[in-house]
């Protein structure tokens, strides 16, 4: 499973991709807001910093006004993906994108029948967003799970990204039901490399040389 990187903070981006850990990144239009800069200015830099796939969403409600602005975006850089809403217009909009050889995010899925069905309009991914599942009682990994096993019947070309990462855990979920890739923010990355025996296991090591060096009078 790749990992992406679901934030639009530059430093944040900077220091995962140090990491050699991050495959593509995904934003949001609350993610890009939170950061109060202009949207194009920091797709362009996301799109420096990462060679992979980012997703920048498109704001328009109908497929008439979406197109127009996912080619606008599309131009900011090759790796940009478009991020369309899971609605009627939206799958217009992959429908003609993918024509024009422009590769799709179809986000705020919730449901593993509005999964198959940006699947069959040429969706290059699909979001299901298991952390909003979660919080109405509702098991959001069972919806990446229905939609991997979906795509695969079927051998749709379509990755399935677990969005909507709340904590490593989900992370873990993810990679056992096989979902191509996880889009996790920063915090959770942190969270997910952090263990306290690794620290504790460190200053061991630390002590103990140290005791010997002072005993050998080093
Ligand atoms: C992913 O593409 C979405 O931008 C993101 O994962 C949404 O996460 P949230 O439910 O924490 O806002």
């Amino acid at each position: 499973m790749q990992l992406f990187i679901d934030t639009a903070n530059i430093d944040e981006i900077r220091e995962a991709a140090s990491w050699g850990v991050i495959s593509g990144v995904t934003t949001n239009p609350s993610l890009i807001a939170k950061e109060k800069r202009d949207f194009k200015t920091v797709v362009k830099e996301i799109s420096e910093i990462v060679d992979g796939p980012i997703s920048a969403e498109v704001l328009s409600d109908t497929a008439e006004d979406m197109i127009p602005e996912a080619l606008d975006l599309a131009k900011i850089a090759d790796n940009i993906v478009i991020k369309i809403p899971m609605t009627r217009e939206g799958l217009k909009a992959v429908k003609v994108l993918t024509k024009e050889g422009i590769k799709t995010n179809v986000t705020l899925v919730f449901s593993a029948t509005q999964g198959l069905m940006a699947a069959l309009a040429g969706a290059t991914y699909v979001s299901p967003f298991i952390g909003r599942l979660d919080d109405i009682s509702t098991d959001g990994m069972e919806l990446v799970a229905d939609l991997v096993t979906v795509i695969e019947n079927y051998g749709l070309n379509t990755k399935v990204i677990a969005a909507s990462v709340r904590h490593p855990m989900h992370v873990l979920q993810a990679a056992k039901v096989s979902a191509h890739i996880a889009t996790v923010p920063f915090k959770v990355l942190e969270a997910m490399l952090n263990h306290p025996l690794t620290d504790a296991g460190i200053k061991r090591f630390k002590d103990d040389w140290a005791k010997v060096q002072k005993e050998l009078g080093k």
